[in-house]
């Protein structure tokens, strides 16, 4: 399976530290934030990477990550002209992708404990569709919040502002192919996006929206707050692991 991780977009909440720095290339930890998103594809076995950014900031990520080698991981770069909608991201990685293969999408600010294996082998037994992973957070409102009747997401609201339920649809999601034609019907949101919800949705409403909860910490660091959140964890990770 191939990994293909977002590094683009505005980072306009972690303004002014992302005003002239890509919010990717920050520092979380040890590392610049990206590294996580490549280390979790690399441990679940995930070493053939599409990143996907803005052409300010690409050679910058060039520069740390190179061809992947030091990192046990091959990356392909491609340049995303503007910010456009995670989903409009999304479909440059169309010339990746085969047909008929399924790939992880990991949104470049989401940093989280789990190992993705287990996901990706329940996905792989999953004949087709697409799976997301939901994590329990304090105010759902902030993200894409799934509807749940039993076991069944049969939709998504994106940032609502009455949440269905206090679960987070995190920014790592699992696709089949099918997902690029799914983002060549879809039109920008209100806010001039194309939105991975709206691509989501047309999952949900075929029935083969699947999901898989966290269990571990998980952050979306794209706020000043969850940026220092995010580096408070990993910094006990690393104490636990001395
Ligand atoms: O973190 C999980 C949330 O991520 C989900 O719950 C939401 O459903 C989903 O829409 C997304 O919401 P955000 O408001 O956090 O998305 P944001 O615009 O911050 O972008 C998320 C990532 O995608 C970030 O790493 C930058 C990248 N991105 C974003 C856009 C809009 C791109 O690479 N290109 C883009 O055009």
């Amino acid at each position: 399976m191939k990994g293909v991780v977002l590094a683009g977009g505005t980072g306009t909440r972690l303004h002014p530290l992302t005003k002239i720095f890509n919010k990717h290339l920050l520092p979380v930890g040890q590392y610049p934030m990206i590294h996580y998103a490549i280390q979790k594809l690399h441990d679940a076995g995930i070493t053939d990477i599409l990143l996907i950014t803005n052409k300010q900031s690409w050679g910058l990520f060039a520069e740390y990550l190179r061809d992947g080698e030091e990192w046990g991981v091959k990356i392909t770069y491609k340049i995303q002209d503007k910010a456009g909608g995670i989903a409009q991201a999304l479909g440059l990685a169309e010339g990746f992708i085969h047909p008929n293969e399924k790939f992880v999408l990991i949104l470049g600010d989401n940093l989280f404990q789990d190992s993705l294996k287990p996901c990706i082998e329940q996905f792989q037994m999953q004949e087709q569709g697409a799976m997301v992973l939901l994590k329990e957070v304090n105010d759902s409102r902030r993200y894409g919040v799934p509807i749940l009747e039993g076991t069944i997401i049969t939709a998504i609201e994106e940032k609502p502002e009455h949440p269905s339920c206090s679960y987070a649809v995190t920014g790592i999601y699992l696709f089949d192919y099918t997902v690029f034609e799914i983002i060549k019907t879809q039109k920008p949101s209100k806010r001039g996006e194309l939105e991975i919800t709206d691509v989501n949705n047309v999952y949900a409403a075929a029935g083969i929206l699947k999901h898989q909860f966290l269990t571990g910490w998980w952050i979306d660091a794209g706020t000043h707050e969850s940026l220092f959140q995010a580096t408070l964890f990993l910094r006990q990770e690393d104490e636990e692991c001395r």
